[in-house]
């Protein structure tokens, strides 16, 4: 292992997604590699996963892992678009135990903000920062002059009497076949809605659909804040992931993995 390297995996609602990064650079050191996400997303199936991910490198080392759902301290409360059954599990030391490394777990959009917040958009920015991945659900990510503030869920803000994420997610976007117009006006409602409440400077929108931002930024008007594009998209995730696993593994409070 190269000492700047550590292991970041994202899972996702379509895919699982990792490699070792490269903390010095906040870039993939090797091209990623990914095994579709297992549907029903099961703690066994997506752990089977994750270990595919982690043995095509041959890593030994700490691993960090995003999770789409609020975790605390290694459980994961909530599970909006993966099985239930993922709720209160101690998903940190499942991972780890099979896996055999020591794991840090973290919610995607966390993982994806701390990355934009050091190698990307957010680099340098003081103030509040948020942000927003728009995908198969909608996570969010809030800082305060660089910290963050973790488990926000800003996605299911109630908008028009509906959960947000329901209604601006890219998924909405996909399953009401919706135009890029009249998704676009669904975001610029969602973003005035969180403007209210926060007063960000910054919005910064990740998820996928950022590598189309040209296609929808410009037609999101209004908003007093600065709104960007992520520019690590679809790898803000992994690379997330690996630098709270360097951080959980400096302060002494990743899960080891236990004895064989
Ligand atoms: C979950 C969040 C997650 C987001 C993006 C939401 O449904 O509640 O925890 O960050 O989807 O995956």
């Amino acid at each position: 292992m190269n000492a700047t390297n550590i292991f970041g995996v994202d899972i996702g609602g379509s895919g699982i997604k990792g490699a070792p990064v490269d903390l010095e650079r906040g870039a993939l050191a090797e091209e990623r590699h990914k095994v579709l996400t297992p549907h029903p997303a099961t703690p066994e199936a997506v752990l089977d996963g994750v270990r595919q991910v982690v043995e095509h490198f041959g890593w030994s080392g700490p691993v960090g892992v995003t999770f789409p759902g609020v975790v605390v301290d290694g459980v994961t409360r909530t599970a909006a678009n993966v099985d239930k059954s993922w709720i209160d599990r101690d998903a940190r030391s499942l991972i780890s135990d099979r896996l055999g490394l020591p794991v840090t777990l973290l919610n995607d959009a966390d993982a994806a903000g701390i990355a934009e917040m050091s190698f990307g958009a957010g680099r340098g920015r003081t103030g509040t920062v948020i942000l927003l991945t728009l995908g198969t659900g909608i996570g969010s990510a809030v800082f305060t002059d660089g910290r963050l503030l973790p488990n926000t869920e800003l996605g299911h803000l109630e908008l028009h009497g509906h959960d947000a994420e329901k209604h601006a997610s890219t998924k909405a976007k996909e399953d009401e076949e919706l135009s890029w117009h009249h998704w676009a006006h669904r975001v610029r409602k969602y973003l005035a809605h969180v403007e209210m409440l926060f007063s960000p400077e910054l919005f910064v929108i990740g998820g996928g659909v950022s590598r189309k931002a040209d296609k929808f930024l410009p037609l999101i008007e209004g908003i007093k804040a600065e709104v960007v594009p992520a520019e690590l998209q679809n790898n803000a995730g992994i690379v997330g992931a690996a630098m709270a696993a360097r951080s959980a593994a400096s302060a002494g409070t990743a899960r080891p993995a236990r004895p064989a």
